[in-house]
């Protein structure tokens, strides 16, 4: 085909795309409501249907390989893998040499506590905390797409009271294809976290893993407690429908009464003593980029303080 050709193709397509549906709804915006999710799925079904097949034809070793060397020959990754490795090796040998383990000693080793079985599945939370984290922030970026911060009251055409923000949720539950199914998946993995991380930190407190060398991680922990509260309550506000809205006045009650510090923590949290458009901007900025940020730190050096302090398990 002529280059030519190829060009008025794209630029073709590209003119369909930016004709408008209606005057507020260009066709890119329409197709992206109806086929984004189907086309994440679709890709992810293609990604592993690609791999098994690489897989399973024996092609996926030559794959990696070449990859691995095309990337190497660039930048040299040997030298930051052997690094990696080595110091790797160096705290693993320093905690557990081969005469054994020199971290002091968990609850259930002190006490000689031999067989708990019906324990360990208490010991995949956190790491069901971290998955829910993940879901959370996968189906998070999706409902981005389409949430609108906007906390200010208008008159709907019924004379209804209502807001951009729950306009937008309205959009996301009835035109955006899955649009539902990805809010209640975002919904439920915060309520499981809430639960998770809960129950994670009654499993530490129970085997005494909290203590001595981990009391760092415990402090770490309970700050990704309060994260994860933080987390929820700031999400149950956007939607700023009548649940948002009165959990808005408790909180900003609860702030205010505060003695001294009240109006100033209102201020900082809710962007004013009143609930007010402020309020869904300063909870959104919160949930979508100050708690994510402070959440990813945290629970980065808290995983890795348990790979390099190992797990107080009972043995
Ligand atoms: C976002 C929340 C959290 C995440 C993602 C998380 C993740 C993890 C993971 C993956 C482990 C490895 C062992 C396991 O899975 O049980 C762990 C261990 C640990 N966590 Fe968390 N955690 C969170 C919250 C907490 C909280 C709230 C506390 C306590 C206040 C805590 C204290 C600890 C301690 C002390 C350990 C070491 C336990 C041991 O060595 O047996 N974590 N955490």
């Amino acid at each position: 085909m002529k280059i030519n050709k190829i060009i008025t193709i794209v630029i073709g397509c590209l003119a369909l795309f930016a004709l408008p549906v209606n005057a507020e709804t260009p066709i890119l915006e329409e197709l992206m409501r109806k086929y984004t999710f189907p086309l994440i799925f679709l890709s992810m079904a293609g990604a592993v249907f690609g791999v098994g097949y690489l897989y399973f034809t024996g092609l996926l070793p030559r794959i990696i390989f070449d990859t691995w060397a095309w990337i190497d020959e660039r930048f040299a990754l040997h030298r930051y893998v052997s690094l990696a490795k080595r110091e790797y090796y160096s705290v693993v040998y320093t905690l557990l040499p081969a005469t054994g383990r020199t971290i002091p000693q968990s609850h259930t080793e002190r006490y000689n506590i031999k067989s708990v079985w019906y324990w360990y599945p208490f010991y995949s939370l956190g790491g069901l905390s971290f998955f829910a984290y993940i879901i959370l922030t996968i189906t998070g970026i999706y409902l981005g797409f389409y949430y609108v911060p906007d906390g200010e009251f208008i008159l709907d055409e019924n004379g209804h009271s209502t807001s951009g923000a729950y306009q937008s949720m309205e959009l996301i539950m009835t035109q955006v294809t899955f649009g539902y199914i990805i809010r209640a998946v975002h919904h439920w993995s915060a309520h499981f976290m809430v639960a998770s991380v809960f129950l994670h930190m009654m499993r530490v407190y129970f085997v005494g893993a909290y203590r001595n060398p981990r009391e760092v991680n415990w402090m770490l922990g309970s700050l990704l407690l309060m994260v994860t509260i933080f987390f929820g309550y700031t999400g149950y506000l956007l939607p700023w429908d009548s649940l948002g809205y009165a959990a808005g006045s408790i909180g900003l009650e609860m702030a205010t009464s505060i003695p001294a510090m009240g109006p100033l923590m209102a201020q900082i949290v809710f962007g004013g003593t009143q609930l007010t458009g402020d309020t869904v901007t300063r909870m959104y900025w919160l949930h979508i980029f100050v708690l994510p940020l402070i959440g990813t730190i945290l629970i980065i050096i808290h995983m890795a303080l348990v790979w390099i302090q190992g797990e107080a398990e009972p043995h």
